[in-house]
């Protein structure tokens, strides 16, 4: 078939007629994107001849998605996270604000409520067998390098199978295990003692990981462990680190991987080093400072509001 119909007079109005353009009420923007999305998409239909049996393979596909409850999960895959990341990146370009600490893709995994620590927290409830004690620290500071007392840094990863807690298909972890609120002390100062993550991968099967397989690619993570970090008169900062030699650091379907987040993992085995963070053996340390950037004429122009998990 090599019909094309798009660019006709009635497919145009009929366009503005189920975008509500041609009427006065609902939302503008709402039926301004409606209009450039669904005009994009009936452009698409024609210009590829996508045939009907392949349009409702696509919405049996979204039906499947939704029940799923992974639209979230196929956003970063499909690198829409890290694209709204990219305009971010080049609105502070425009205004002139360097972010030392980079940003990257929150992920669809945090949930809101974890407990709150001062300075120092331990993050893993001991209970996975497999895991490596890991010790992660650092400074948070200002645009200017000056500590900033009281920050708090919110932190949260999965276990060594790959599951978050709140978000585990096994049930096995408790509520807020690996999610942690750390309020830095009077010198700025983070510190936690937890497990060190390994790579997440969607769930198999899934139709999250359909789609992903049909494009020729994965829905792995390398190992990482997510931030926000927030403190009065700067804005919050949403970013990862990666664990260095994991080997999917550069292959990540989320594509959160950026310069200046993958930091140095060390492996200690000192009695000082064990004996000074209270641990039973050998650790691997990870130190890593956060940089905040400062309000834009006193308020943080880049904060996000998505709908959010707590519990
Ligand atoms: C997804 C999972 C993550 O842990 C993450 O950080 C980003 C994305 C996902 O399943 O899409
Ligand atoms: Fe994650």
């Amino acid at each position: 078939m090599s019909v094309k119909i798009f660019d006709t007079p009635d497919v145009q109005a009929f366009l503005r007629k189920v975008s509500g353009l041609d009427q006065a009420g609902g939302d503008p923007r709402t039926k301004r994107i409606a209009h450039r999305i669904l005009s994009d998409l009936y452009r698409a239909i024609d210009d590829l001849d996508v045939t009907p049996d392949e349009y409702w393979a696509g919405i049996a596909w979204l039906n499947e998605l939704g029940a799923a409850g992974q639209a979230g999960l196929i956003s970063p895959g499909l690198g829409l996270d890290h694209f709204l990341d990219l305009r971010l990146d080049a609105l502070d370009a425009e205004l002139g604000i360097e972010n030392r600490t980079p940003r990257t893709i929150e992920g669809p995994l945090y949930v809101a409520g974890a407990p709150v620590v001062e300075g120092f927290a331990r993050l893993d409830d001991g209970r996975d067998r497999n895991g490596h004690t890991l010790v992660m620290h650092g400074v948070v500071k200002g645009d200017d390098g000056a500590p900033v007392p009281g920050a708090r840094v919110e932190v949260w990863h999965c276990d060594t199978r790959g599951f978050y807690s709140h978000f585990d298909p096994t049930g096995e972890q408790a509520p807020f295990n690996m999610r942690r609120t750390i309020v830095a002390d009077e010198q700025g100062r983070y510190g936690f003692r937890s497990i060190v993550p390994k790579g997440y991968g969607v769930p198999p099967g899934s139709p999250t990981e359909r789609l992903l397989f049909a494009l020729g690619r994965h829905g792995q993570r390398p190992a990482h462990i997510h931030f926000f970090v927030s403190a009065d008169g700067h804005r919050k900062l949403t970013t990862q680190i990666n664990i260095a030699g994991d080997p999917l650091v550069n292959d990540d379907f989320a594509y959160a991987t950026r310069d200046g987040l993958v930091p140095r993992i060390v492996e200690r085995d000192d009695e000082a080093g064990i004996r000074a963070y209270g641990l039973d053996g050998p650790f691997a340390e990870i130190a890593f400072d956060f940089w905040l950037s400062p309000l834009v004429d006193g308020v943080d122009n880049q904060l996000v509001e998505r709908p959010r998990a707590a519990a």
